[in-house]
């Protein structure tokens, strides 16, 4: 099985407010997107690892995963995640021979356990998309534009997703292709035509830096041992 994986890094980070966007920033001496692009790769199951970016930071990236193996050349992305993974997917199928699945990752999260992408790339035996995820367990409340309670949400059944997310390649481009309006991830897209997506055991390490206290809360898991890396 060919695998192929896509690292977004497109984003401006406007939540995290730094100058720079949060992947390029710091994290224990290497960036972001570096510890995401190993985590990645680090089980050996990824052969070819393709950067998404902004427009004119493709050479930036280039050297920030240098001596990585199986990096593409980085391609531009587009104004929204969605645009810029759909980007990502034409590249790959124009790049070399087809891949049979593709991993959509966010360089955001720069941990992601071993035997992570082997579950999910298992789990395409039996549906076309798999994702890591875990169970809600604070009780959820819709509010309204006050800031008032209207309801509680039963929490029962929900999940929250995370990344990588794993797809057999051809229905994933399949998917974009046909997907109307917008998805904040991939597994959202296949969902819009249909198709099914399993649900893996994620993990509280795997984190997106969102905002500031994320990056502080990931270095002092990682320097304590207390995150896989
Ligand atoms: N992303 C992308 N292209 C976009 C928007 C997001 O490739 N147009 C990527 C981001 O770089 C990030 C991942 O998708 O790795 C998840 O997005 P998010 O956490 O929302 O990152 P940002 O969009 O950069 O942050 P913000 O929404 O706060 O601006
Ligand atoms: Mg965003």
């Amino acid at each position: 099985m060919q695998v192929s994986a896509l690292l977004m890094a497109a984003g401006r980070g406007a939540r995290f407010g730094a100058d720079a966007p949060k992947q390029y920033l710091p994290l224990l001496g290497r960036p972001v997107l570096r510890h995401a692009a190993e985590a990645l790769l680090r089980d050996g199951l990824v052969e070819r690892l393709l950067p998404v970016c902004a427009p004119g930071e493709e050479a930036r990236v280039a050297a920030l995963l240098d001596g990585l193996p199986g990096v593409l050349a980085p391609v531009p992305g587009g104004d929204t995640r969605q645009r810029s993974v759909r980007a990502g997917l034409e590249a790959l199928a124009s790049a070399g021979p087809a891949a049979d699945a593709v991993l959509v990752h966010d360089a955001a999260r720069p941990v992601v356990p071993a035997g992570t992408v082997a579950r999910l790339l298992a789990a395409l035996a039996e549906a076309p998309g798999a994702i890591p995820a875990q169970r809600v367990t604070d009780t959820l409340k819709r509010g309204d534009a006050s800031g008032r309670i209207v309801s509680t949400v039963p929490r029962e059944g929900l999940w929250r997703a995370q990344t990588p997310q794993a797809f057999r390649f051809p229905e994933l481009l399949a998917a974009h292709r046909a997907a109307p309006g917008e998805a904040t991830d991939d597994a959202g897209i296949l969902e819009a035509v249909g198709g099914a997506v399993a649900l893996v055991e994620g993990s509280e390490s795997n984190v997106k830096i969102t905002f500031p206290e994320d990056l502080s809360r990931v270095a002092a898991g990682l320097s304590a041992g207390l995150m896989p890396r």
